[in-house]
């Protein structure tokens, strides 16, 4: 038995660390504690909001975020912006008119646009895309305490650059800690003070990394919050229906317990 335990026992070790020899070995991802993770985590609404600047001010030079609407920049729970700020913002873009076919000033209705650098991914669902094996907390309940590991992912990326570069067919890549294979085409996006928050917050590269992070975590999945608040509900819902069932339960079958008593 103890045998069979220990030969189980090394074959897992084994397995998991080819799994990680496969998963490009020298891949460093940072745990950053985010005020979204864990069962009772929410967005930070005003990280939401530097988030989304670093994102428009840097990012969106290459990056689109195509499948999400403007208008959820208003959103409660998300960066929570005031309407007629969202309507000003949108008019920095431009959206090609359903009726028309022609190209106008974006409103609200509008998505984001799309990536206008050809090879640079959009940024809709990247958080979640990069979540679980390329965070630093696997899978399971440690996803459940400590978040999916995607946003760390992205803050890994944007902080882990070595400032070597490799020419590769007429192309630089930027070698970085994070990227699977340690070679990025995508040049160091973020410089320390780069972008000036409006409300004084630390403007080091690592925090605008953090910043921007949990912008498009919230971006992928903009329902988090009202998704833990039923995941909660659900669980003292079905706490009190097995407090109830066993109450009921011993109830009904009292006097039968009851006769078994008398008869022994
Ligand atoms: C100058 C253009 C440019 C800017 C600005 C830029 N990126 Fe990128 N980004 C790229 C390109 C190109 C790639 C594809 C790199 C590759 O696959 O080697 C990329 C890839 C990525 C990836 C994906 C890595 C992966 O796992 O595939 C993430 C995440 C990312 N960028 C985030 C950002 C964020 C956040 C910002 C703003 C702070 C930003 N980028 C700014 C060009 C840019």
């Amino acid at each position: 038995m103890l045998r069979k335990i220990a030969i189980t026992a090394a074959s897992v070790l084994a397995l998991s660390g080819a799994a990680l020899a496969a998963g490009g070995g020298e891949q460093h991802i940072e745990d950053v504690a985010f005020s979204f993770e864990g069962p009772f985590g929410k967005y930070d609404e005003h990280q939401l909001q530097r988030g989304l600047q670093v994102y428009t001010e840097v990012c969106a030079g290459c990056h689109g975020m195509k499948l999400v609407p403007i208008r959820s920049l208003s959103d409660e729970g998300g960066p929570h912006l005031p309407e007629d700020q969202v309507r000003a913002y949108a008019t920095q873009f431009t959206a090609i008119d359903k009726d028309t076919g022609e190209e106008r000033e974006a409103t609200p209705n509008d998505f984001f646009p799309k990536s206008a650098l050809e090879n640079a991914p959009d940024l809709s669902l990247m958080a979640k895309a990069r979540a679980g094996f390329h965070g630093p907390y696997g899978t399971g309940i440690n996803q459940f305490l400590r978040g999916i590991g995607g946003p760390e992912y992205i803050v890994s990326i944007l902080t882990g650059y070595t400032g070597h570069e490799v020419e590769q067919a007429g192309t630089t890549f930027y070698e970085n800690s994070a990227f699977p294979g340690g070679l990025i085409a995508m040049s160091p996006p973020l410089a320390d003070g780069q972008v000036e928050y409006a409300d004084g917050h630390d403007n080091s590269a690592h925090h605008m990394a953090e910043d921007v992070a949990a912008f498009l975590m919230w971006a992928a999945e903009p329902k988090m919050m009202a998704r833990k608040q039923a995941g909660f509900v659900a669980v003292l819902f079905i706490g009190l229906l097995t407090v109830l069932l066993y109450l009921t339960n011993k109830r009904l079958w009292a006097p039968h317990k009851g006769k078994k008593k008398v008869q022994a």
